[in-house]
């Protein structure tokens, strides 16, 4: 089946260290587990997507090193096309990453062959976005990359979502809005509105201001729709002149209520099921698509570690309902 979604981003190899609280600075601390497995925010997201039914296949950089190797059987596995560029001069991405008691994470992260995605790479995949409805991004490669990415859907008329994590310090407003769909969480939403705003946020109280106020800080950034992900409240959709089948401009979906163990990957979760809702509901209104991405999302953090923790349609259904 030729690709619905063409997801170019990042993959990494994670290890994951289960601890009751994060180290202390000098401290040796012991986990009292430890998990390895793909993640990565473009590859999350591909799976995410993948596994709610949509045809995806994936666009990213790797070395031609062992955890490559382990990269691709693992899309083999998967059933997930992939177009690998894989590089001599550079490894393969690695993360380590501690989950402490409460499910919150600290990740330090290696982007290593994910920084050098070539843009010739992408614009030799044009073939697949020939048929694809929907281009899905996020900010751990090298822009250029990604910016030849969105000429082949200006090319070709496909839908762009933007994942803005982490937001990139050489992004620039221009790059930034040739998103159709944008989907930051309270940290990333502070950081635009900041940096293209001119605007002091807290995000850490963001979740507490009213409909009206956080649509009007989204209207400050130009981008037809803004979705932000608010973790344990839920998310905000706010839409510009293009309401995707909403009946309001502006809304939030309540969250769901789940056990979280481990919280790595819940954004990749929520933007990969959008992109992935997106698709397979067709007519149905954007709300629906928001509310199925927060189900992902929650499901996604009562398992330890980012990709294999993507819960399938089915399990979706089969917890929440339609
Ligand atoms: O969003 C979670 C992801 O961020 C992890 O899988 C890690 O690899 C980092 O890229
Ligand atoms: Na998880």
């Amino acid at each position: 089946m030729p690709a619905q979604v063409i997801v170019v981003g990042s993959y990494v190899q994670d290890q994951t260290w289960l601890v009751e609280r994060f180290p202390q600075v000098g401290e040796t601390l012991r986990a009292h587990g430890f998990n390895t497995g793909p993640g990565g925010k473009g590859f999350n997201q591909a799976i995410a997507c993948t596994r709610q039914g949509a045809a995806v296949t994936f666009i990213g950089a790797i070395g031609n090193d062992a955890l490559g190797g382990i990269a691709q059987h693992i899309a083999k596995n998967e059933n997930l096309p992939c177009r690998w560029q894989i590089r001599n001069d550079q490894p393969t991405a690695a993360a380590g990453i501690t989950v402490n008691a409460r499910g919150e994470n600290q990740i330090a992260i290696s982007l290593g062959a994910n920084e050098h995605l070539d843009a010739d790479f992408v614009r030799a995949q044009a073939d697949i976005f020939a048929s694809a409805r929907v281009l899905l991004l996020q900010m751990e490669n090298n822009l250029d990359a990604l910016a030849a990415a969105l000429d082949l859907c200006t090319q070709h008329g496909l839908l762009r979502v933007w994942n803005p994590a982490p937001v990139h310090a050489d992004l620039d407003l221009a790059l930034l809005r040739r998103a159709d769909i944008i989907t930051p969480n309270e940290t990333e939403f502070a950081l635009l509105l900041q940096r293209f705003g001119n605007t002091k946020i807290d995000p850490a109280n963001l979740a507490q201001q009213n409909d009206a106020t956080l649509h009007a800080l989204a209207r400050q950034l130009g981008i037809a729709t803004v979705v932000i992900t608010l973790g344990a409240h839920g998310s905000f959709v706010s839409h510009g002149e293009n309401q995707r089948g909403d009946s309001d401009a502006c809304y939030r979906i309540a969250p769901e209520s789940v056990h979280a163990i481990d919280t790595t990957g819940a954004g990749d979760a929520f933007s990969g099921a959008l992109v992935a809702a997106l698709v397979l509901f067709r007519e149905r209104p954007f709300r629906d698509a928001i509310r199925h991405a927060n189900r992902v999302a929650a499901l996604s953090t009562e398992i330890v570690g980012a990709a294999p923790a993507m819960p399938n349609y089915a399990a979706v259904i089969a917890r929440f309902g339609e």
